[in-house]
């Protein structure tokens, strides 16, 4: 079935899923900054809403790609007179999962679905249509979405109710937050004992301490030095909060993921809210008098 879908937040990472979908459905986008959404138009074809209500009463399928859950939650108030009954919002943002709770209920007062689909795999796999999405919600609101996802996704898993996929994203994203930091500091102390930062790469991604931080990140965007903003930092640092909560909820230790917020918190303190993640890594850099290279 070809249902007619509205995209909202042609960000980082929304511009290139929002483009997997104009080309496997055509769809119709709104952003608040409407010179990004009138580039995007022009390079894709796309429709452009004249406002997120617009979009809501042309869309069966809303997809919002906000930095949090507060936007998304702003977004579906500012729209609430145009949803009806029988249609389905798929928030890709990497949320929080008590306001999508939230968020679910509010819709599904009107009859509307909701499913959480925040995605991993970063720009580069959003282009190349790789991502993984882990889905929260409905069954059947979880079956209605998987086809349209599949438009950028290699990887979709449901993984249960509304939220559960905002936790896993959350702890998903803390791991790499915890991977980075530590690998930094790993690096920077070998780099000053005279190991070239190549040596000890090729060791570790030959080992049991390897992970995507020191097989893809710290290769291609630290000893380089090219530092490419792809994710920021605040968001990462956004992320950390919402998975410190999640294990405070479940009341699990998060002794490891605490230590990680407080450290990005800082970073992000410093650097500003455009820094990418990796730049954790300059701060590390600059307390220890080295280069990671
Ligand atoms: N970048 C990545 O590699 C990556 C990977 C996985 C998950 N994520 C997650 O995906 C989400 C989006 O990330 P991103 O990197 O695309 O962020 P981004 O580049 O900062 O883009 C954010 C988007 O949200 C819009 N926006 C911000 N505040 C808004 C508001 N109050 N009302 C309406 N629209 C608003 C922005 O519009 P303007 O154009 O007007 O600023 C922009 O379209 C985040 O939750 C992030 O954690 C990102």
């Amino acid at each position: 079935m070809s249902e007619g879908i509205g995209f909202i937040g042609l960000g980082a990472i929304g511009r290139p899923m929002a483009r997997h979908l104009v080309k496997k459905f055509g769809a119709v986008v709104w952003n608040r900054t409407e010179q990004r959404a009138r580039a995007f138009a022009a390079e894709t074809g796309a429709t452009i809403a004249p406002s997120a209500v617009e979009l809501v009463r042309s869309a069966d399928v809303v997809m919002t790609c906000l930095p949090t859950s507060r936007e998304v939650r702003e977004v579906v108030e500012a729209t609430a007179p145009a949803w009806r009954s029988g249609q389905l919002l798929v928030d890709l943002t990497s949320g929080d999962p008590a306001t999508s709770r939230d968020v679910a209920a509010r819709l599904a007062a009107v009859g509307v679905g909701f499913v959480d689909a925040p995605v991993s795999g970063g720009t580069s796999g959003a282009e190349a249509g790789r991502l993984t999405v882990m889905l929260g919600g409905e069954a059947r609101w979880v079956e209605q979405a998987r086809p349209l996802v599949e438009a950028f996704a290699a990887t979709i898993v449901h993984v249960g109710p509304v939220g559960t996929g905002h936790a896993l994203k959350a702890v998903n994203n803390a791991l790499l937050a915890v991977g980075i930091q530590a690998a930094g500091e790993g690096l920077a102390a070998l780099v000053k004992l005279g190991v070239p930062a190549a040596k000890a790469l090729e060791v570790i991604n030959a080992s049991s301490g390897r992970s995507n931080v020191t097989e893809n990140l710290i290769p291609q965007r630290v000893v380089t030095r090219a530092w490419p903003r792809t994710f920021r930092l605040a968001l990462l640092d956004k992320d950390l909060g919402i998975a410190v909560d999640v294990l405070r909820q479940t009341r699990v230790a998060s002794e490891a993921i605490v230590m990680a917020k407080r450290v990005f918190g800082e970073a992000r303190k410093e650097l500003g809210e455009e820094a990418d993640h990796v730049e954790l890594i300059k701060v590390i850099e600059r307390q220890a008098g080295v280069e990671i290279k």
